[in-house]
């Protein structure tokens, strides 16, 4: 059978590229923010937002500035925590002890001030410098308030000013855009300072160019051309004129694309990528969806997002259901699956949640039944019985 991939794992979301096209400005940037630091680790505590849309590249570019600060620096190290992963100011607290190698009690019984006393003591015994970043740390503020993420904020501070020992940290926020910073009070706002490094959403001609660098990555040579890659860039990349609307430019699609197709390609045994494979690839894609993300939804909001499906299909000549009929129809479906149901309000936050990461969108109707105002759900641009895959995989 004829070879498609040379190394498949070059094409997985996880993977850090040798290049990084279009974000070296990006990195540029980081370098020269945590240049002090680096020269100098306790010398200043430098913080930096990254702020772009999803698959502008935020992650992948802050890892490989990780890479970065473990070859130029003996002394400092780089942690990335993932706050989808992390919602609470403890777990955080925990995954940096345990990317740190410092001994934190696992389980309860400690209050949060606690863990982070036992934290910055272990850091200051075992002379630790460490650059953390806090991934999608709008869930952080979310879930857990802003205060948890002001406590972050001023995490090395404090013990510096009540004369204890040096700045063991710098930090790099990550988010989609910057509304988790007009929650923090004043204090952590201003002790956040105002170095933001922005990811623009990726043109047609980025995308095609990260394309073909993780291609060459990926592929063997030979069974892609241009032509296939500038079909994924065309309905990846952002349209100039639609700057502004809320998808596009998203790499993590074009790439998923890619990757996809050229299964296709090799599961049908064909000796390269044709042009029927991209079409195909791209209809089972689907946009903006994050499958670690869909993966990762707490076990309610999955079986809200199965319910908004569900009502979709039940209702297959209108592309809204009313938020009415996802209630219902999850209510049936946790007592299919034996599971009390969530609160009204929490299903609010499931939808804000939702819709946030691109898996549905709502907006609301004015012609609700007595008259008042109905939220509208719709899961843009796929047929539905895609995500249902997705979702009853885990359940
Ligand atoms: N300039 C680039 N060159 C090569 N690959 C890239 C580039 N930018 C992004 N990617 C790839 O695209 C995918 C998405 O990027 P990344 O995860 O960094 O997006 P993000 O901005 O963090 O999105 P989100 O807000 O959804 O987390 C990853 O697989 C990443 O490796
Ligand atoms: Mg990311």
């Amino acid at each position: 059978m004829p070879r498609i991939f040379k190394n498949e794992a070059a094409l997985t979301p996880e993977y850090i590229p040798s290049k990084l096209p279009h974000r070296e400005e990006q990195l540029k940037q980081l370098e020269t923010y945590f240049s002090g630091f680096l020269e100098d680790p306790g010398s200043m505590y430098p913080k930096v937002v990254l702020i772009g849309r999803p698959g502008s590249g935020k992650t992948v570019t802050s890892r490989k500035f990780g890479n970065y600060v473990v070859r130029s620096s003996e002394r400092v190290r780089y942690v990335h925590v993932s706050c989808f992963l992390n919602r609470t100011l403890s777990s955080v607290l925990k995954d940096i002890g345990v990317q740190l190698n410092i001994a934190i009690p696992k389980r309860g019984g400690f209050s949060t001030e606690e863990l982070l006393k036992m934290l910055l003591d272990m850091v200051r015994e075992k002379d630790i410098y460490a650059i953390v970043a806090l991934d999608d740390v709008f869930h952080l503020v979310n879930n857990s308030g802003p205060h948890a993420l002001g406590t972050l904020i001023r995490l090395g501070e404090e013990y510096v000013s009540r004369g204890g020992d040096k700045y063991r940290f710098g930090l790099i926020l990550i988010s989609q855009d910057l509304t988790f910073r007009d929650q923090l009070d004043r204090s952590s706002q201003s002790a956040l300072g105002n170095a933001v490094i922005r990811f623009e959403p990726y043109t047609k001609d980025q995308i095609f160019e990260i394309l073909l660098a993780r291609a060459q990555e990926a592929l063997i040579d030979g069974v892609y051309d241009e032509e296939i890659l500038e079909m994924i860039a065309d309905v990846a990349g952002v349209d100039e004129h639609l700057m502004d609307e809320h998808r596009g430019g998203d790499a993590r699609y074009a790439i998923d694309i890619l990757w996809r197709a050229s299964k296709l390609a090799e599961m049908k045994g064909a000796d390269r990528i044709l042009p029927e494979h991209v079409r195909e690839a791209i209809k089972n894609t689907l946009r903006g969806i994050r499958s670690d993300e869909l993966r990762m939804l707490p076990l309610h909001e999955k079986i809200f997002l199965l319910a908004i499906v569900r009502s979709l299909m039940k209702n297959p000549n209108s592309p809204y259901i009313p938020f009415g009929t996802a209630e219902d129809e999850y209510q049936m479906l946790c007592e299919q699956y034996g599971q009390e149901p969530r609160k009204h309000t929490q299903l609010w936050e499931y939808l804000r949640d939702l819709n946030t990461k691109g898996f549905v969108e709502t907006r609301t109707s004015s012609k609700g039944m007595r008259g008042g105002r109905t939220t509208l759900i719709s899961i843009p641009s796929e047929p539905p019985g895609n995500v249902r895959g997705g979702v009853g995989k885990d359940n």
